[in-house]
């Protein structure tokens, strides 16, 4: 059975001060452009939240939901599930995603951007598994380096729980993706 570590891997303070850097990287480079900031749910919206309310450049929301087409199947492909139609073209898209863990997620999203001629695209993770990556995509910001555990909090889940969680941590006994 999984079980909740009970230290912190990165505290509610650390997180703070990281999304203000980001925010202010972020800021800095649209020099008061306007940003269309797409969240992949659900992992990704106290993140957003806090970033999109940091940033100093006119910002427009959108949300998409991406997942596995079969979450026992390593290296799955990806299917958009809750896809409200929008328009990327002409925009600066900002990328929103909780997690770089093998990066097919990041790498079919900015594939099917790609295709609708945005004016540019970048990706924001907050957390970057480094030992796990299967792709090579191109991250423009990244929160924290993390090693090859299963975090929860801060937003993310296991099974929807600890999203609530104001700081992430681990669960120990996980296997990911999870098996059947
Ligand atoms: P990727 O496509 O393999 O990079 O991972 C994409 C998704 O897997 C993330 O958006 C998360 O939803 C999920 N995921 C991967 N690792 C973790 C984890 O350690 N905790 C919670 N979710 C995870």
């Amino acid at each position: 059975m999984p079980e909740l570590s009970k230290e912190v891997l990165i505290s509610e303070k650390e997180i703070a001060k990281r999304v203000d850097e980001l925010a202010e990287e972020i800021s800095n480079r649209q020099d008061g452009r306007p940003l269309l900031v797409v969240g992949i749910l659900k992992g990704s919206f106290i993140f957003l939240a806090d970033l999109v309310r940091r940033l100093t450049c006119p910002v427009t929301l959108e949300f998409i939901r991406v997942l596995m087409k079969d979450e026992r199947e390593e290296g799955s492909p990806r299917i958009i599930k809750y896809d409200v139609p929008f328009t990327v073209e002409g925009k600066d898209v900002l990328i929103v995603e909780d997690i770089f863990d093998t990066g097919i997620t990041i790498d079919y999203l900015l594939d099917h951007f790609a295709n609708q001629s945005p004016a540019s695209t970048q990706v924001c993770v907050l957390l970057d598994k480094t030992e796990t990556h299967k792709v090579d995509v191109k991250v423009d910001y990244v929160g924290f380096e993390i090693p090859n555990k299963y975090v929860i909090g801060y937003g993310l889940d296991f099974e929807e729980k600890y999203r609530d969680l104001p700081y992430i941590s681990w669960l120990d006994n996980v296997t990911w993706p999870l098996s059947s």
